[in-house]
């Protein structure tokens, strides 16, 4: 069994107590690699790494087009490892090979993207007088904490690393503690890049240790955090406890709207993604689908023909699409939520239980009649269960929709593209898809309403968060 360290100040280092996590298959529950534990004194190292080096100035008076190559390195590095690095995180996480090495391209996208839109963040000059110049500099906060979930381990770091690097802030990021290792093949990139020793550090230890120390730490001046409502809450307290910014990327209860003119294979397709793909441990995940009364009993044929399909198994076993959830705690809650289901008067068309083999399997499970007061259709399940109610009017359906306190996705279904424009305008959402879910990329920007968090990661926008302004006048008599 491999040992694996934490990444600070250009090192790899053990944690001072020695502390030791221990890191799962969800596939089969055997022990994969173990990773150091950083508690508070490793944090502190850590941020003083990034402190240094913020105050160094390496960062911020590299002339920018050496920024930019920079980061195409740090991208280049990533790709290079995205085979190794993507195999572990399948282990890790039990998504499938290709989507974890994906996930490594994608942070390679990231930093090329951000890295062409270095030499772009422009200030204003703002007229006051003749006698006066004035002109807006944006400039980094300084040392910038990540916050990581283990639904998405490197796409989550990817989007918030590469603009926090790109904007001139040094990065401490803490991985979740039950997928931790992919983490440290992106800190390799980070080092064979010849990143300059502390402007991203990379460590592991639990959230209620390293995460609460970390996001607390009088010494960061901003916090990124992706994770449930309930933790990003208690950030949130931290962030104004030092009157620093937090951006905050939380859970979702996403509803699509089914029309009757709807495709109803798109809504098959985008189910198979959206909530039985990662065995719908995605804040976006399609949960919940609110169908025209005249089309959901075919829907509901459907949607058990697609869960009676599904290939179960490992995210490394050739052709497997129902992959595991990320351990028995999570599967005990999904179990639970979906027998709540049922004993509110839900009808489990398909599945509704563990899958009775070894590691933790939730079968696939489409909910039928669920009503939107039941506990199904509010909280974030977070695993393979879909909710599916039924409407007569469009308003109605919208109703339903945004009956939560999440605002995270939304979609729609209709052939109909006035009715999609109209619908997408009155859906409470930071993202709305239409006829098919997850239609974006590093560029779209990404955020929720309501409880779903603020600020947005990805695209142009996300830039904004990691840089504040600085206003000068000059006198010029
Ligand atoms: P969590 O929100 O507790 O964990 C996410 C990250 O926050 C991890 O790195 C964790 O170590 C850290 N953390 C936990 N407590 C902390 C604290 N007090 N201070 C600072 N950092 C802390 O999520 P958890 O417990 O792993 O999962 C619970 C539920 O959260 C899931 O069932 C799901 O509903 C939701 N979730 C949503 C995600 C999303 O993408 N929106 C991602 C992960 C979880
Ligand atoms: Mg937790």
């Amino acid at each position: 069994m491999r040992s694996y360290q934490n990444y600070i100040n250009g090192e790899w280092v053990d944690s001072l107590s020695k502390d030791k996590i221990q890191v799962e298959d969800p596939s089969t529950t055997n022990i994969i690699g173990e990773i150091s534990c950083a508690k508070n004194a490793d944090v502190d190292l850590a941020v003083e790494a990034a402190k240094n080096s913020f105050k160094s100035r390496i960062l911020v008076d590299m002339p920018i087009l050496e920024r930019a190559k920079l980061m195409r390195r740090i991208a280049e590095e990533t790709r290079k490892i995205s085979k190794e690095g993507g195999n572990i995180l399948c282990y890790e996480n039990g998504k499938s090979m290709a989507a974890a090495v994906k996930e490594f391209n994608d942070v390679a996208d990231m930093f090329e993207y951000y890295a062409g839109l270095t030499d772009k963040l422009e200030g204003k000059t703002i007229p006051v007088s003749n006698s006066v110049l004035d002109y807006t500099v944006l400039e980094p906060y300084g040392v910038s904490a990540h916050i990581i979930p283990w639904n998405y381990p490197l796409a989550m770091l990817g989007r918030s690393a590469a603009c926090s690097f790109a904007t001139g802030n040094s990065t401490v990021i803490k991985t979740a503690e039950l997928t931790p290792l992919s983490a440290t093949f992106f800190a390799k990139a980070v080092e064979n890049a010849g990143v300059p020793p502390g402007l991203i550090n990379i460590i592991c230890g639990y959230g209620n240790e390293a995460g609460a120390y970390l996001a607390s730490h009088p010494d960061v001046n901003h916090i990124v955090f992706t994770g449930s409502v309930v933790t990003g809450k208690k950030i949130l307290h931290m962030a104004a406890d030092k009157a620093i910014p937090a951006i905050v990327e939380l859970g979702g209860k996403s509803a699509g709207i089914v029309y009757p003119d709807a495709n109803l294979d798109d809504v098959v397709e985008s189910a198979r993604h959206a909530i039985f793909g990662v065995a719908g441990q995605i804040c976006t995940a399609m949960s919940r689908l609110v169908v025209h009364k005249t089309v959901k009993d075919e829907l509901i044929t459907k949607l058990v023909d697609l869960s009676k399909s599904l290939k179960v198994g490992p995210g490394y076993e050739e052709g497997s699409e129902l992959t595991p959830v990320i351990s028995n705690n999570q599967l005990e809650k999904v179990e639970g939520y979906a027998r709540s289901g049922v004993q509110a008067g839900a009808e489990a068309v398909h599945g509704g239980k563990r899958v009775d083999r070894p590691g933790y399997f939730m079968e696939a499970t489409v909910l039928n009649n669920v009503k939107q007061n039941m506990t199904v259709a509010r909280e974030e399940i977070f695993g393979p269960v879909l909710s599916v109610l039924e409407y007569q009017d469009i308003d109605e359906a919208i109703d339903i929709a945004n009956d939560t306190n999440y605002g995270l996705g939304g979609g729609v279904f209709t052939k109909d593209l006035n009715k999609a424009a109209w619908t997408a305008s009155k859906l409470e959402a930071g993202q709305v898809y239409v006829n098919k879910w997850f239609t974006g990329s590093h560029a779209t920007p990404f955020g929720g309403y309501k409880q779903s968090g603020y600020s947005r990661e990805k695209g142009i926008q996300a830039l904004n968060s990691y840089l504040q302004i600085k206003n000068v006048g000059i006198s010029l008599v």
